[in-house]
């Protein structure tokens, strides 16, 4: 059964083409802002110009940028000295999940006292305030955009590391599919595989009968098999692109995770194959889910079944069969995207994994999965059969 929740989605979606003018609207006008991006995409594809009009009635606009993957530590250190010491009240960000974590981040840290890194230890737990901050989505993926989350990384100490905190679910979230027809096809295909992992994260778990939650699961997953394909051959189809970007946002605006038993195992494994070896995040999930799935594939069988049928339509009646055949089918499907899927093709031996596995360990992620089962002994032995 579905255990009791509390479901709570408090950002604007301000969704479609030229929607990036409602940021004049949307941001009060006395607020003192700061934009953060990333490096190049944003000035190359017209995006920074349309931000700049959208806000040329304001006096002060700071800006941050030059934030990469897996936005790091020490390098927002000085965005947060600069907030603190002009005494920023907005952040503007613009661009991927890696931009709008980053601006989440600075937030909290604008109005705490102590060590930023604190706030990432402690999971977001030592404070419960933050400057305002919204978000223009660049490359649909995290979904960072709608929810209380963010991952920052401490590249120093070879620490990825996740956090929530109330306070920095964004104010709004612009989703105009234009600015995302410059994606490459690799982080077309990143966003996508980022989205349909969150998804099984949240669904392949144990059957509760929450059939809201399960269909909703499987629409999105549905339509990034049906849309991710028609975006490689044409970047510019404003409805396939609309689509994939619904998908990321709705796929981690909580509801997908109300009441229901989470996995998220694989993602924390991810990030410390993304911290060991600077994989980036859809890459190291890539590596993940063949060997993942099949090892849980006894204690996640109900609802890998229903997987098989209602995703792939396969109705094998053998049941073992029809999730073996789902399995494939996906990694079929990850493999059109691009990706690699075995941990030896990024040369990862037993000695990267025996060190994923001490950085998991110490980071407490000890145990995993829906079951809390999913131990260091039990990934040694998931990511050696992927070698
Ligand atoms: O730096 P620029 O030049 O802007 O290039 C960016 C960046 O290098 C480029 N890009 C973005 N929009 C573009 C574009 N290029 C062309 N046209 C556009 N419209 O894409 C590159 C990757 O961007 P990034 O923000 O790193 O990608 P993504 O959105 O996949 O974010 C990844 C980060 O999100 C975290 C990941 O761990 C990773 O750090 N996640 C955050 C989550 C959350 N807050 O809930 C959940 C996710 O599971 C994930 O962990
Ligand atoms: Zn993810």
């Amino acid at each position: 059964m579905i255990k009791n929740f509390t479901f709570q989605s408090p950002t604007k979606i301000i969704f479609g083409k030229g929607s990036i003018s409602a940021i004049k609207r949307e941001i009060p006008l006395e607020k003192k802002i700061m934009l953060l991006y990333g490096n190049t995409s944003l000035k190359s594809n017209g995006t920074y110009d349309k931000i700049k009009h959208a806000l040329s009635n304001r006096h002060e606009i700071y800006e941050f940028s030059g934030i990469t993957s897996n936005p790091d530590y020490d390098y927002l250190l000085s965005c947060i000295k600069e907030v603190k010491g002009r005494r920023i009240d907005y952040l503007l960000a613009a661009g991927g999940g890696s931009v709008i974590d980053a601006a989440k981040f600075v937030a909290l840290s604008a109005l705490y006292d102590g060590d930023p890194w604190e706030i990432v230890e402690s999971f977001g737990a030592c404070t419960k305030n933050a400057i305002p901050l919204a978000s223009i989505v660049t490359l649909p993926a995290s979904g960072s955009e709608v929810n209380r989350d963010a991952v920052i990384s401490r590249k120093t100490k070879k620490a990825k590391l996740p956090f929530g905190n109330l306070a920095i679910y964004p104010q709004f979230a612009i989703l105009d599919p234009e600015l995302t027809f410059t994606l490459s096809n690799e982080q077309t295909a990143n966003g996508i595989l980022d989205t349909f992992v969150h998804i099984l994260e949240q669904y392949l778990t144990v059957k509760v009968n929450a059939k809201l939650q399960d269909r909703f699961a499987e629409s999105i997953l549905l339509t990034l098999i049906e849309d991710g394909p028609i975006v490689f051959k044409e970047p510019e189809n404003y409805e396939a692109r609309s689509n994939l970007m619904l998908s990321s946002t709705m796929a981690m605006n909580g509801f997908l995770r109300a009441g229901v038993p989470m996995d998220w195992a694989m993602h924390m494994i991810s990030h410390e194959i993304t911290s060991l070896l600077g994989i980036s995040h859809a890459r190291a999930l890539a590596i993940v889910i063949e060997p993942y799935l099949n090892y849980c594939k006894k204690q996640k069988h109900e609802k890998l079944l229903q997987y098989s049928r209602r995703v792939w339509n396969i109705f094998e009646t053998d049941e073992e069969k029809a999730i073996d055949i789902s399995l494939s089918k996906t990694m079929d499907f990850i493999k059109f995207l691009g990706f690699k899927t075995k941990l030896s093709d990024y040369g990862i031996t037993n000695k990267e994994i025996a060190q994923i596995v001490r950085l998991l360990v110490s980071h407490q992620m000890i145990k995993l999965g829906e079951n809390r089962n999913i131990t260091p002994e039990v990934v040694t032995t998931i990511l050696k059969s992927s070698l």
